[in-house]
């Protein structure tokens, strides 16, 4: 089986894990809400992270029900392990460390969980399609895969704020550069069917404010967030200028003290069920 190749962008230092972790306790309400299934159900979340969904979703589940995080960064596992200390989760979910092309399952366990879910993991992956093989291979016959994944270009600012399309254009390069995918949300669809599953469900979460909003200023931070750190990538790649890229931080920070000042963005939905 293939072992992991594949860049993750962000990386797992401290700033990046307190990103990562404000975005879930952001977002994680309203994709709970999205998710549909069993008390009982056996649930794997495929690239964990900080485990706080996967905690979410094993809060919603009686006791015959659990979940198995898999992450490939060790950092994480360790925060993941920490967070749910703090919280007095300890043991609510098995995290492993693994990765998502060669999943660390027991014999028994392939086909037998209800979901494999994953959020955020597969834009970071240079064959996405064998990590949604393998969450295929990991369900039983009548479950269901569920991917939650980013694509950059439905990202729009407006009024938009001067040296976005250029920064904006450059972040998503950086993607290509390493070999990943940054409009894979569109994809999700095709890379169920792709893997012998029947597609069932396509929707979004909405994850967009304007000035006005008490969510905007963590929203445009986030943004200004995820820019800063692939910095290094997008100059190192010559995707654009140190000075370019601190211009348009600047703008984008200027354009948040609008009165009118809109982010839209959606993250994509889908979900496939394995047929009997
Ligand atoms: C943006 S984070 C999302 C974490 C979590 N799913 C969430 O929604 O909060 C992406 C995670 O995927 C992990 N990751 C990247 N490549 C992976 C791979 N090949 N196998 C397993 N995990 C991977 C990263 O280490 C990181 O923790």
């Amino acid at each position: 089986m293939k072992k992991s190749s594949s860049i993750y962008i962000h990386g797992s230092h401290q700033e990046e894990q307190q990103r990562l972790s404000a975005l879930n306790d952001f977002l994680n309400a309203g994709c709970l809400e999205k998710m549909k299934f069993e008390r009982a159900a056996h649930i794997l979340d495929v690239g964990s992270g900080l485990g706080q969904f996967s905690r979410a979703m094993a809060s919603q589940l009686q006791e015959a029900g659990r979940v198995v995080g898999v992450e490939r960064d060790p950092l994480q596992i360790q925060k993941a392990l920490t967070k749910a200390q703090q919280a007095g989760q300890e043991g609510l979910v098995e995290f492993r460390q693994g990765d998502a092309y060669d999943l660390p399952l027991k014999d028994e366990e392939w086909g037998s969980f209800d979901m494999a879910f994953s959020r955020f993991v597969l834009e970071h992956l240079d064959q996405p399609s064998l990590a949604v093989a393998q969450m295929a291979k990991a369900i039983k016959k009548g479950g269901k895969v569920v991917l939650a994944d980013d694509d950059h270009a439905t990202y729009r600012l407006a009024p938009e704020p001067p040296g976005f399309t250029l920064i904006w254009t450059a972040y998503i390069r950086s993607y290509e550069r390493v070999g990943n995918d940054p409009f894979i949300g569109r994809r999700l669809t095709s890379l169920l069917y792709e893997n012998g599953l029947q597609p069932a469900r396509l929707t979004s979460v909405f994850f967009g404010a304007c000035a006005g909003e008490n969510s905007f200023s963590f929203i445009s931070d986030n943004l200004i967030g995820i820019l800063e750190g692939a910095k290094e990538l997008m100059c190192q790649e010559q995707l654009i200028t140190p000075t370019h890229f601190e211009e348009s931080i600047a703008s984008i920070r200027r354009w948040q003290e609008l009165p009118n000042a809109a982010l839209s963005y959606s993250i994509d939905w889908a979900e496939g069920v394995k047929g009997s």
